[in-house]
């Protein structure tokens, strides 16, 4: 099988893929200092730290990963938890950036010999439709080609496998949002233990953290901005007003040692499979970062294709195979729906008027003071089941 892409969708498919001996190449465009450099979200879902666990690659995850059973919602200048543990029958989050997700499966696969080229350059699919497609790229000097039973694009929302259903297959939905965010790594100790989602008039922050040392802080601002037009002073003061309680609490500050703009977007592309082409992760959805959902629904998606491909490999049975697409998009769609409603009820938008803000607040009011809203909020936080093939 040839995988293309080395985020944690192409890694963890990789290694389990490999667990069940079957025989995989992972080529990546990047390099492995790129991959592991990256800084993304850090949310893991009870259900994504189960599979790592079971995966054999959560030694680290056990060790460094902050647990958390709740976490807040501030409006008004108030803060309301919502008690995930008490809500859920005991299930929690975990706090560990991707990047370390993405190294632990990056040592796990070298330390099994895995097959993984990092800087595979002009990857090329073909014959997706025939019994054998080919993978082309180039290796330093060398040219290679593959010859596959199967091809899985994992390889991201500006990938090439998606661009290889044909147009007719190949379903698009879509929303932009009208802001960003800005994020910072700050040497700070976090001022609190918990993750704090803030509605503001002046428009939304988080409050997050990676490590006792380090927090982790966005604020809403203009999808044209660029790090340099915020300043670590403009940073911390919009900071202090959007998440400050009246007892003076305020995040810590420190210096700030990195600062990046992610845009806002839902997309989905459907299906997730073309003949012997299948799409996992953020090659066939993105989800605005509100709820962090994005990295457990790319490892949703590969829990479902590996055991398919089990099936498929183990006893000769491609029903796992044929309903991937549906199985894998019903999470999906359920992970955009969180994502866009926590986006909706937490952000400014300029089209939007008084009356609309307090229809937020309303929402917020509900969601945080009735048990049957904290418990909605707090079973799509730590994440829905994920469906038998
Ligand atoms: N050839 C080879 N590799 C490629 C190509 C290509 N043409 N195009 C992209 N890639 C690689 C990228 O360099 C990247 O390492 O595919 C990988 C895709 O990884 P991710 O973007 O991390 O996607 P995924 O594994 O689906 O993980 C989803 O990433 O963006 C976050 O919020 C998102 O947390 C979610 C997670
Ligand atoms: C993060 O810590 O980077 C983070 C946390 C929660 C989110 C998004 C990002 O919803």
């Amino acid at each position: 099988m040839a995988i293309i892409g080395a985020g944690p969708a192409g890694l963890l498919l990789s290694h389990l893929l490999h667990l069940h001996g079957i025989a995989n190449v992972l080529l990546e465009s990047r390099s492995r200092e790129y991959c592991e450099g990256r800084v993304r979200a850090g949310v893991l879902e009870q259900g994504t730290v189960d599979i790592l666990d079971e995966a054999g690659v959560a030694e680290r995850l056990h060790r460094e990963g902050l647990r958390h059973t709740g976490f807040e919602m501030h409006f008004r200048g108030q803060r309301h938890r919502i008690a995930l543990d008490e809500l859920t029958g005991g299930k929690s989050i975990v706090v560990y950036g991707q990047q370390e997700v993405v190294k632990d499966l990056i040592a796990r696969r070298l330390a099994d010999q895995g097959d993984v080229r990092f800087d595979a350059r002009d990857v090329k699919l073909s014959g997706v439709e025939t019994e054998t497609p080919i993978v082309r790229f180039s290796h330093g000097a060398q040219q290679v080609e593959l010859s596959c039973d199967y091809a899985v694009g994992c390889d991201g929302f500006h990938g090439i496998c998606r661009g290889e259903f044909p147009a007719h297959v190949l379903k698009t939905y879509d929303r932009i949002y009208p802001f960003a965010w800005l994020g910072i790594l700050a040497e700070a100790p976090p001022a609190q233990h918990e993750l704090i989602y803030a509605h503001h008039e002046r428009g939304f922050a988080l409050f997050s953290m990676r490590s006792p040392k380090i927090t982790r802080l966005y604020v809403q601002c203009d999808p044209s901005d660029t790090p340099a037009d915020w300043s670590d002073d403009r940073v911390w003061s919009e900071l202090a007003i959007r998440l400050g309680t009246g007892e003076g609490w305020r995040p810590t500050e420190g210096p700030i040692i990195q600062k990046s703009v992610t845009p806002m977007r839902s997309f989905v592309a459907a299906p997730m499979r073309h003949q012997r082409l299948f799409l996992a992760g953020d090659a066939a959805h993105i989800v605005p970062p509100t709820g962090a959902k994005g990295m457990n629904l790319a490892v949703s998606d590969i829990i479902v294709l590996s055991r398919a491909f089990e099936m498929f490999y183990g006893r000769g049975e491609t029903r796992g195979l044929e309903r991937y697409s549906d199985i894998a998009l019903r999470r999906v769609w359920k992970g955009e729906r969180f994502s866009w409603h926590m986006t909706s009820m937490l952000h400014t938008f300029p089209e939007h008027d008084s009356f609309h803000e307090q229809m937020q607040l309303a929402e917020l009011d509900y969601y945080t003071g009735s048990r049957a809203g904290r418990t909605t909020l707090a079973e799509n936080y730590v994440g829905l089941p994920i469906e038998s093939i």
